[in-house]
């Protein structure tokens, strides 16, 4: 049995329609809201998302993803023998958009399911893809985040609207006999369940209660800021790794003022911290990959560098893993 997993390739797809905030703001104002470029680039720092066709589902974007993670692994769709997508967004009900984009990928027969932890779905994905191929179910894994949020947004809500895109990122997880992933931190605390949700559920062929997303945004910030960086510390801490040794941190992609945040906790330089907030808006379960993704293709991620990535959204759930590249 090979002891660690490790990363052997990234990729990730945003569909093409970019939205600015003036766009958004004058759609908005065709609904008679007011929103504007300043106050969404001062209050999140984020300047553009891009939206999918309604046509298009979170496992057409995730295959896209997947494509370019196999690609850049040098493997192709049948050397994987796991996949787990991490979606809030998923195509249908059920079965599972892992099992949809399985057979997107031409292949059969490995098992195939989405994780649903919203926004801290992916750290959850590649901590469940590490602990099984550590115990040896799989050598070989798939793990995507994919979100179609612009689905589930109350375009008469301002204050949640302006805030999401779509998108997807995928990584190609294999046994390794040297050290990729290095510790990881998962939690959730769910008496929080009221301050990010999406209430609706179907219900004898209707859909009962709201299937809108609905935030308590300044709830979310306070604890998101607070358990950042424990979940950073902890995961340091199963290690035996200190701060000043993180070379890039990857933090869930939705407000800059909150990754800032954490990066001064950790004491890292703001130019360590990769960010893709401002062309992507936040897209859930697809920003750290697709952050990552960018980082790695811009040359900034490296071979050998450690990376701290960190996720917190609804349940409340958040988490970290640690790992080398
Ligand atoms: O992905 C899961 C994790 N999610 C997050 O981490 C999100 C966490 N929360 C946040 O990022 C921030 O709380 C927001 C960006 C959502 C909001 O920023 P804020 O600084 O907490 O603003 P606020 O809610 O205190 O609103 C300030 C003002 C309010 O007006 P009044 O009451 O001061 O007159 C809002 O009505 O800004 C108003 N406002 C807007 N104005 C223009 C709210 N949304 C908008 C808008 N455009 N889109």
């Amino acid at each position: 049995m090979t002891p660690f997993s490790r990363i052997t390739g990234t990729g990730s797809f945003l569909p093409p329609r970019r939205v600015t905030n003036d766009d958004l703001a004058r759609d908005l104002a065709q609904r008679g809201i007011e929103t504007s470029d300043q106050w969404i680039i001062e209050r999140t720092g984020i300047r553009a998302r891009h939206f999918a066709d309604p046509e298009v589902t979170s496992s057409d974007l995730g295959l896209e993803a997947a494509k370019r993670a196999l690609e850049a692994a040098g493997r192709s769709a049948g050397d994987v023998d796991l996949i787990i997508v991490a979606t809030s967004t998923p195509d249908m009900v059920f079965p599972s958009s892992a099992a949809i984009l399985q057979n997107k990928l031409g292949i059969a027969g490995c098992p195939a399911f989405d994780v649903q932890a919203v926004c801290s779905g992916f750290v959850y994905a590649l901590t469940v893809a590490d602990a099984m191929i550590r115990t040896g179910s799989a050598k070989c894994a798939l793990v995507v985040g994919a979100e179609v949020f612009s689905r589930i947004l109350d375009f008469n809500d301002r204050t949640t609207c302006v805030l999401f895109g779509d998108g997807a990122g995928a990584v190609v997880l294999e046994a390794s006999a040297e050290p990729g992933i290095l510790a990881s931190d998962l939690h959730a605390d769910g008496k929080h369940v009221g301050i990010l949700c999406v209430p609706g559920h179907v219900s004898g062929g209707q859909v009962l209660g709201t299937p809108l997303l609905h935030m308590d945004g300044q709830a979310v910030f306070k604890l998101a800021v607070r358990v950042l960086e424990e979940a950073a510390r902890t995961c340091l801490q199963k290690a035996g790794k200190v701060d000043t040794e993180i070379d890039w941190l990857i933090p869930h992609q939705a407000n800059i003022r909150i990754m800032e945040g954490t990066a001064r906790k950790l004491k890292l330089p703001l130019d360590k911290l990769v960010v893709t907030v401002n062309e992507h808006g936040n897209t859930s379960a697809a920003s750290i990959p697709l952050a990552l993704d960018e980082a790695v293709r811009g040359g900034k991620v490296k071979k050998g560098d450690m990376l701290m990535l960190e996720g917190v959204g609804g349940g409340f759930t958040w988490g970290a893993v640690l790992l080398n590249m």
